[in-house]
């Protein structure tokens, strides 16, 4: 499968939003990115369902929603309302993580778990098969523009060898500082999604920056 792209809506202008998401709509981008915090679960605070609401009038791509929030089971029919293709929980943010993700299938969405630098990926072993998307996140949430942290390499090999033959289809997707200098690397590793944020958005082109990551070829050495 070739690997996606999903632009993190984060780090774009938010007095020109509908700019930057009709740049995203004509870029070689597979998905929106979205980030959802509460200042609870994590200390910021992003944007929420007016925002979402918005986005979503414009966009012509699948919005893939992270919720960085505590207690996500109340709000998941509000996010497939608010256009969500596909919704993922925070392992660290659900108690019963099985009832969730069944949850998020019986809305027709995609269901993902983040997991955060200190989770181990072990924990997803008896969950493996009812996972869509697992979210390796490559910093601490909350924060576009950080450092990304190299753990997260050995933790894509784990993951990627745990789902084989289980779960062969499995979408393993970095997010946190990811750029083009890490990317072939990624993906070589085994991700197939990344999302991008401040790579993207603070770069001279952000159409040509998408276009790299995105015609990366992880089968040559050397990308
Ligand atoms: C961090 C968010 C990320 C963030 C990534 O909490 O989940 O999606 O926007 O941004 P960059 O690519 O700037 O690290
Ligand atoms: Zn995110």
């Amino acid at each position: 499968m070739k690997h996606l792209i999903a632009p993190s809506v984060l780090s774009a202008d938010f007095a020109n939003l509908q700019k930057d998401i009709e740049m995203i709509n004509r870029s070689d981008a597979d998905w929106f990115h979205i980030d959802i915090m509460d200042g609870v679960f994590v200390p910021n605070i992003s944007y929420g369902f007016p925002v979402l609401k918005a986005i979503q009038k414009y966009a012509e791509k699948p919005l893939d929603v992270h919720l960085m929030i505590v207690d996500p089971d109340r709000y998941l029919q509000d996010f497939k309302l608010a256009g969500a293709e596909n919704i993922t929980v925070h392992i660290e943010a659900c108690t019963h993580l099985h009832r969730t993700l069944h949850a998020i299938k019986d809305l027709g969405c995609k269901a993902g778990v983040a997991v955060n630098p200190h989770t181990p990926v072990s924990l997803l072993e008896d969950s493996i098969e009812d996972i869509d998307i697992v979210c390796l996140m490559s910093v601490n949430p909350g924060f576009g523009g950080q450092k990304f942290i190299d753990h997260t390499y050995k933790k894509i090999k784990d993951l990627r060898s745990m789902a084989s033959g289980r779960n062969n289809d499995l979408l393993i997707e970095i997010d946190g500082g990811v750029s083009n200098q890490n990317a072939i690397n990624l993906l070589q590793a085994g991700a197939n999604v990344l999302v991008a944020g401040n790579s993207v958005f603070s770069a001279i082109d952000p159409l040509i920056e998408i276009a790299t990551l995105k015609n990366l070829n992880p089968d040559l050495i050397g990308g």
